[in-house]
């Protein structure tokens, strides 16, 4: 595939969750509108504070989850609205995803063995078990499991939460995929962990060429693991750069309180305003409940994009607006 074309593009995306209680239905629009491509190689940070539509955005990306509308584009291929058969097979081979509880993507009743081993075989990646267990192995030492004997054999309850995480980082190697939904997979594990972790995913994206969504709370871990950030408030996206050229001039109101907070060492987020329903899903700009730079017209409409920088734009009226 061209380096320059887009692995996964995201046109448009919305996603609605429609939740009904007795009498009465409710929307939640986890997604609107969001675009968002990914290339070979390239990892993409996808910020923002709980609730934001994050892991929603890596679901879609994933097969996961369908989109209420919008379109999905893998390899330059449309995909259809619903995935299934061979063909959900081969993207599930293609784009894999890695989640943040290590404990609870392992199953306690298996071996570390038989968890590579099953996508080995099911996606006959290896013809045979022989294959397989020699493939597993090869799994175990790419993530730094060494002598990977002596991980084969052993409970996930065995394992400390590093190792786990490299074993279930491990398995989603095991397809060969093209591109990783990594949605915060350091987030549980403790602190001198992390940064293990987020280096072999690195190394992994350095030696396998994989395009990677980074889903994470943390700016700081974005700039490190990322080549572009994309901020998201309740389900939109609000600002994306480069990731030096972002952080080093953060421009949207909501990126800057981000920014105010990692260097305060405060959360800055309480009060977050509840999951934006249908009735205002389409009235002006998300962040206007909190921002301190609010005009009338950020009520009313919803902003344009501006482009602060080559290599960085805002959706913020401060900046599309000539007042
Ligand atoms: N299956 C679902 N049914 C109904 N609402 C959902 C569902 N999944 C997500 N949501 C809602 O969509 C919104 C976005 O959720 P999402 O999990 O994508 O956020 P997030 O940014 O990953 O948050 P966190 O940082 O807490 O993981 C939230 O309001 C959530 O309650
Ligand atoms: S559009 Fe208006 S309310 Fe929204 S972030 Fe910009 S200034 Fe604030
Ligand atoms: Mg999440």
């Amino acid at each position: 595939m061209n380096r320059t074309q887009a692995l996964i593009e995201l046109q448009n995306v919305s996603k609605r969750y429609r939740r009904r209680t007795a009498g009465s239905t409710r929307d939640t629009y986890a997604m609107r509108s969001v675009n968002l491509a990914i290339r070979p190689g390239e990892v993409v940070a996808l910020v923002g504070e709980s609730g934001s539509g994050k892991s929603t955005t890596g679901a879609i990306i994933a097969g996961l989850e369908k989109p209420t509308s919008g379109t999905v584009v893998f390899a330059g291929d449309t995909l259809p609205s619903r995935l299934s058969g061979d063909q959900l097979k081969d993207y599930r081979r293609r784009v894999q995803i890695i989640f943040q509880d290590p404990f609870s993507s392992l199953n306690p009743v298996h071996t570390i063995g038989y968890h590579l081993m099953r996508p080995l075989l099911i996606h006959k990646v290896a013809a045979s078990r022989a294959m397989a267990l020699q493939a597993a192995e090869g799994l175990l030492e790419a993530v730094g499991l060494q002598p990977a004997a002596n991980y084969l054999h052993k409970m996930p309850h065995q394992l400390s939460g590093g190792q786990r995480q490299r074993v279930g980082i491990a398995r989603v190697l095991a397809t060969n995929p093209e591109l990783l939904v990594a949605d915060e997979p350091t987030s549980m594990l403790d602190v001198s962990l992390r940064l293990d972790i987020m280096n072999l995913l690195l190394d992994l994206r350095d030696k396998r060429q994989l395009g990677m969504l980074y889903i994470t709370h943390d700016l700081s871990g974005a700039h490190y693991m990322a080549d572009r950030i994309m901020v998201m408030y309740r389900g939109m996206i609000v600002e994306e750069g480069l990731s030096g050229v972002l952080l080093s001039a953060p421009s949207h109101p909501y990126t800057q309180i981000l920014m105010n907070a990692l260097t305060r060492d405060i959360t800055g987020m309480e009060d977050i305003p509840s999951p934006v329903d249908t009735q205002s899903a389409e009235q002006g700009c998300s962040f206007a409940n909190r921002c301190p730079h609010r005009m009338a017209v950020c009520v009313s409409e919803l902003p344009d994009w501006a482009t602060v920088e080559e290599g960085h734009r805002v959706n913020c009226h401060l900046y599309s607006c000539s007042s």
